[in-house]
């Protein structure tokens, strides 16, 4: 037996079970255009050859699926025809599309699920309107043209040349001098804050938060996450801490939250300033993935050793899969921490072993419903 496997130095469990070996003879077999084409007409094999083919086919067009989403997303379509069918020409005419291609993109929708057909016209399909539905949507998808230009060539993203668009967009990471344009600033803190509400939710459901005293959210933008735990858990003291341009925004949110007197807000760096002391736990909402290694070691220390003994930490963020990748953790979120060139997405396993590491202790991974939104470890600091 060829044994590639083992000469590139893997381990078990690729084999040399009969399982790995009937693998790797199948796997031959699919590889080979005749076998396709007699499976995709025996009776046996057909089903599995068609939906093997069928998944291929959707990966391939997927970027195509993405632009016919941005497209109906930039026109307003899925609010635009949710309570009436429109007629292709009538929205040509409005949006000064030609009529054939404002019928191709709407035949696209109905083809993705997002619109459907009703008499002559068009209206917004079932799963069109929950994309209605999920706040800060329209402004992820939109400013996933900027995504796509790095991803335009993605052996240069793999092999790190060059400085990639998204990191222009998110100046914030590289620290507080790229993070003082207030256009900027308003720019970046309004897209995280829209597509904070979803991350709240299943933080608040994961974790929780009643027996706290005083929580204190460092990197917590205009304090979006911070409002929701305020307005779910009467009581609790609050502490904002990020950048001098960011929380300039977040007075107004929390007044008109009605928590002005309940908050704190603390201007500065975690890469240079000391993080307040007083809080008896500590949340780092979509912070960790931003940074290398070495930052998150050092703000996780300076988050130990700004706890009280027994005080505690709640990281959440989207995570990759570890052992398990998954498309949303592995796939995007991967790809799109790689073209922010400063961080990366991490295992609910590899955060843990950053919290260990730092001294946290009771490391738990708790999972949420929606780990494409968000994903939760928490750990204490030892009594
Ligand atoms: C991806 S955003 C997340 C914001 C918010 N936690 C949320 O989930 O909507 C990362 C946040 O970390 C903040 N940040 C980045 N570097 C920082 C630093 N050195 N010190 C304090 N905050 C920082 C940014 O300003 C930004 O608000």
């Amino acid at each position: 037996m060829t044994d590639t496997a083992g000469k590139a130095g893997l381990t078990p469990p690729y084999g040399p079970g009969w399982r790995a070996r009937w693998r790797r003879w199948r796997n031959r077999k699919v590889a080979d255009p005749a076998f396709q084409s007699w499976a995709s007409g025996f009776a046996l094999t057909r089903g599995v050859a068609r939906r093997d083919g069928a998944q291929l086919f959707d990966l391939v067009a997927g970027f195509v699926h993405s632009q016919v989403l941005f497209a109906l997303v930039e026109l307003d379509l899925l609010a635009a025809l949710q309570d009436t069918p429109v007629k292709a020409d009538a929205l040509a005419l409005r949006h000064g599309v030609d009529s054939q291609r404002m019928t191709a993109l709407l035949q696209a929708g109905v083809a993705l699920g997002l619109l459907e057909r009703v008499g002559d016209g068009y209206q917004t399909a079932r799963l069109g309107a929950a994309a209605l539905g999920v706040p800060g949507l329209a402004g992820m998808i939109r400013h996933h043209d900027v995504l796509y230009r790095d991803l335009t060539d993605p052996l240069a993203l793999l092999r790190g040349e060059g400085q990639t668009a998204l990191a222009r967009f998110w100046p914030y990471v590289f620290g507080a001098t790229g993070a003082s344009d207030p256009d900027t600033v308003a720019r970046y803190s309004a897209l995280m804050a829209e597509s904070q509400a979803l991350v709240a939710e299943e933080t608040l459901r994961a974790v929780s938060f009643d027996k706290m005293r005083h929580l204190m959210d460092v990197g917590g933008g205009t304090g979006a996450f911070l409002a929701a735990v305020g307005r779910a858990v009467p009581g609790l003291d609050l502490t904002l801490f990020d950048l001098p341009a960011v929380v300039a925004g977040a007075e107004q949110r929390f007044a008109s939250a009605g928590l002005a007197d309940r908050v704190s807000i603390h201007a500065g760096s975690f890469r240079d300033d000391p993080l307040p002391e007083g809080a008896d736990a500590i949340s780092l909402v979509r912070v960790l993935y931003d940074h290398a290694d070495d930052t998150v070691a050092t703000l996780l220390r300076a988050v130990h050793g700004a706890l009280p003994p027994g005080g505690q930490v709640v990281v959440s963020e989207p995570m990759t899969g570890g052992a398990t990748p998954h498309r949303a953790g592995d796939a995007y979120f991967a790809f799109y921490c790689m073209a922010m060139q400063t961080g990366r997405a991490r295992s609910p396993g590899e955060i843990a072993g950053l919290l260990g590491q730092a001294g946290f202790v009771d490391v738990a991974h708790r999972p949420t419903h929606r780990p494409f939104v968000t994903s939760t470890v928490t750990a204490f600091r030892q009594l």
